[in-house]
Parts: structure tokens; sequence; C-alpha cells
């Protein structure tokens, strides 16, 4: 029983960052900041911020959650202020583990390797699924960007689960209207399924084109944001903030559920901690500084927001591009054109550093034999974990064709706050069992940030449907037959074959 709770010394973790096999070192704390922009604004204050004011009804009318309206702004500090919690405790042990594989490797270092296990299993909610989010939402702004040149057919852009969950008449009504083959409705969502397919490739050319085409598509989306911010200022109607609160606390509690989406990203840095240098200096720099850039972002956006349009008007059936519809209905046409274009630049980059980071967590529990051999093979020349970086572009790219934005959210952010619960703990215990190990970077007031991190990570899941609570169970217990199955007898650290495995 204890085996199954064995740890990884943290000596060990940090000597396999040196390794021959071992990723390239060359980020710096600017392509750190860059990619935690570019990871963390994307789809969320773009597409889940409409459904994080307006709520959501299912096809049947029922309430799935409940609306902010203009308290969205509150969603936002309320998250904020639980995710610099998070933040700085990712800060700790990724400055002190400074290895591929983010909250699975600091687990494997803390709390043992079923745990590690869990969440490396539940990190695929993060990255991978919350991708097939993105995706999506990258596929609606590009529809609004393409309107009046690409005559794409409806079914051609839209996945059979938006379809079927849709309270709107018509995009429901397109699972007898579309196309059918033997009896199935027809029912893809190409441009979703085409920018994966291209970032796979671009990823599979190597780490450093990749961080330099972040870096343009970072620069491109604050620019969008700016310009959002600087055109809606002018259509600012203050009617629109009554009722502020139309939902009261629990409004804001189940925006901030759906738009924690937003703010997923900071910790993805951290899975480029084997390839960061001085990695004790720069990922702290990196992870709070990216995370401050935004919520001041994020809060400005949300208010203006608001302020442009009737809450009501952004739900997502309604209006899948909020922002850009927000510019269109007051009359600025080219405005909206250019989010739309700034949108599609910024989920460009946030599925670039999504789909950086979930191969790396298979190479990382490929080495350490809880995944198979294959898992941990690098490309000779590139250094690339092509392997997974290719199951990871299928497995994303798949279910984008079919899948809906919003149930992907809830997936996505109940399984990224339970790591971020984890972490939170496994501070608190790598203090307790480890006292004496070098923390080039230390969590202030130790005790209130990790367990009021880990209470208001636990908070915001509350805000979740119940149907996200029983898929993340169901999730998670698969994870568990698949550890019994393969992880527990071939894992390196009790005993399994070892992984220093051919470059290929
Ligand atoms: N935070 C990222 C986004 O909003 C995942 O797209």
């Amino acid at each position: 029983m204890t085996s199954l709770f064995a740890r990884k010394p943290i000596a060990e973790l940090v000597a396999e960052g040196d390794h021959p096999n071992a990723l390239k070192r060359e980020l710096g704390a600017g392509d750190l900041i860059m990619l935690a922009i570019g990871a963390v604004i994307g789809a969320g204050i773009f597409g889940a911020i409409g459904t994080a004011a307006a709520g959501q009804t299912d096809a049947a009318g029922h309430v799935i959650r409940s609306g902010a309206g203009p308290a969205l702004v509150f969603s936002f500090l309320l998250l904020g202020g639980a995710c610099a919690l998070a933040a700085l405790c990712y800060a700790e042990l990724a400055s002190m583990i400074p290895q591929a594989g983010s909250a699975y490797a600091y687990a494997y270092a803390t709390l043992g390797e079923i745990v590690a296990w869990i969440i490396g299993w539940d990190l695929i909610l993060e990255y991978a699924v919350g991708n097939v989010a993105v995706a999506i939402s990258w596929g609606d702004y590009f529809k609004t960007l393409t309107g009046g040149l690409l005559h794409l057919p409806v079914w051609l852009t839209t996945g059979y689960r938006t379809a079927l969950l849709s309270s709107d008449a018509n995009v429901h009504g397109l699972l007898t209207t579309a196309p059918h083959v033997a009896g199935i409705p027809i029912l893809v969502n190409l441009p979703a399924f085409a920018i994966v397919a291209f970032i796979t490739w671009l990823l599979l050319r190597g780490v450093r084109e990749s961080a330099r085409a972040n870096n343009i598509m970072v620069v491109v989306k604050l620019l969008a944001l700016a310009l959002f911010i600087a055109a809606g200022l002018t259509k600012i109607n203050p009617v629109n903030y009554t009722p502020f609160a139309p939902n009261g606390f629990a409004g804001i509690h189940h925006g901030a559920a759906i738009v924690f989406f937003a703010y997923i990203g900071f910790d993805a840095i951290s899975t480029a901690a084997e390839e960061t240098k001085n990695p004790q200096r720069n990922l702290p720099i990196g992870i709070l500084g990216g995370l401050a850039i935004c919520t001041v972002i994020y809060v400005i956006v949300g208010a203006v927001l608001t302020g442009m349009v009737n809450y009501k008007e952004l739900d997502p059936s309604l209006h899948a591009d909020p922002l850009a519809y927000a510019l269109q209905r007051t009359g600025m046409q080219s405005a909206s054109w250019l989010v739309a274009l700034g949108a599609v630049f910024s989920m460009t980059a946030v599925l670039l550093v999504f789909q950086y980071g979930q191969p790396r967590i298979f190479y990382a529990m490929g080495r350490d034999g809880l995944l198979p051999r294959w898992a941990s093979r690098l490309h000779r020349r590139t250094r690339v974990p092509y392997t997974t970086t290719l199951l990871t572009g299928v497995f994303v790219a798949l279910w984008s064709l079919i899948g809906d934005a919003g149930e992907t959210y809830d997936l996505t952010n109940i399984g990224t706050l339970f790591a971020f619960a984890i972490v939170c703990v496994g501070v608190l215990v790598l203090r307790y069992t480890q006292p004496e190990r070098p923390r080039p970077f230390r969590v202030p007031f130790v005790w209130p940030v990790c367990v009021g991190g880990a209470a208001a990570c636990v908070f915001v899941m509350r805000g979740l449907p119940q149907q996200a609570w029983e898929r993340f169970a169901i999730w998670l217990a698969i994870g568990l037959v698949l550890y019994f199955a393969y992880g527990y007898r071939n894992s390196t650290l009790r005993g399994g074959p070892s992984r220093e495995g051919p470059s290929v």
C-alpha cells in the first residue's frame, strides 16, 4: 500500500533535466512571460465571458447556470485572488523542481506516485480537452472574420454536440436539416479541426520556431484587446449596468466557475521548466508577472463589454463571439472585424502553448514508466517528444470536429481547479517533509496562502454544474483502472525497467 505513495526524490527529478535525453534549455524570463500570456488570453476572454455574463439554458429550457451580468467584474476579481494564491504555490514548486511535467512532477515529489498519476491524468482535461474548447471558439471567430468571403455551409462549421445542446431553435434544428449519412446528421467543425492540425505541424518542427511564433501572436492579441477597450469605451450605455448583479452572488459564483477558463495557462509555463535557462529565477517571474497582467486586462474588458450591450444578448446560443458581436451591435464594423482577427491570433497562441505542454507531460510520465516507452521518445534533431505531440494533435482535432465549447469548458475547469488545489497542498507537505531543501522562491505566509488557495479552488469548482462533477468522477475512475493495469507494474520508481530510451 505504501508503495502506491512512493515519492520521487527531488534530486533525481532535477538531475533528469541534465540527462542527454533531456529537452534543450533555451527559454528565458521574457519568453516565459510571453508563453504565459500566450496561454492565458484566449477563448476564456473572447468566448466564455459571454456565457459567464448571460448564463446558459439547455435545449429543453432548463437553467444550466445563472449569469453574473455586469457583476462579472467581481467574478474576475474573485478568480484573480484565487489564482494568485495558486500561482504562488506553482512558483515555489516550479522553481524547486524545474522539470517538464508541471503539477504531475510536483505531485510525484510530494504526495506520491498514485496522486501523481491522478494529476497527470487530470491534466489531460486541462491541456488536451481545454484545447478542444479553444479550437471551437477559434472556429466561431474565424466564421465572423471570414463570413463575407468564405461561405461554408453551417453543417461544416458546427459540431454535433453544439447542435444537440443548443437552446437556439435554428442551431438545434440542424440535427434534422443537416445532410444525413446512414441516419446520422453530418455536423462537423472543419475550421476547428484544421487549426489543430496546423498547430500540431508547427510544433513538430521544434520549440525555437514555436516560441518565436508565439511572441508575435501575443503582441497581436494585446493590440486587439486594447482596440476593443478603446472602441468599447465610447459606446458605454450606463443603462446596461442595471441590474448590476441580476442573479446575486450565485450568478457571480457560476460566472466565475466558467470564466475561470480565462485564467488557465499561467501554470502551463511550468511545463517548460526543463527547457528554461536559470529556472530558479525565471519561473516565478514568468508565472506571477503573466497572471497580474492578465487579471487587470480581464476586469477592464468585462466592465466595458457589459456596459456596451445588455448582458442577456451575450448568451452563447445567440452569439458565440461576444466581443466581436458587441462591437457590431454598437455600429463598429471595422473594429469588430479587427478584434475578430485578434481573437483568431490569440486563440492560435493558446492552442500552441497547450499543444506544446500536453506532450511534455506525457513525456515525463513515459519516462517514469507510468505510460508506455514510446511516450518518452524524443526526435533526434529537434528534441521534440514527437509521438506524444502527434497523439495529442489527433485527439484534440477529432474531438474539436464534433464537440461543444460549453461542456468542454466545464470539464477543463473542474480538472484544472482540482490540480491547482493539489499543488497548494503539495507545497505545505513539502515544507514539512523536506524543510532543508533549497527554495529559490518561497511562498510567503505559507499556511494561509496554501490553505486559502486550495479552499478557493474547491469553492470555484462548486459553482460548476452537477454534470461536470459526474463526468469528472468517471474520468478519474478510468484513470485509476489504467494505472493499475499498466503504470503500477511498470513504474521505474518501483522497480520497472529503466526508461533512458533512445532518441529517434
Ligand atoms: N486561458 C486560456 C483561454 O482562455 C485557456 O483560452
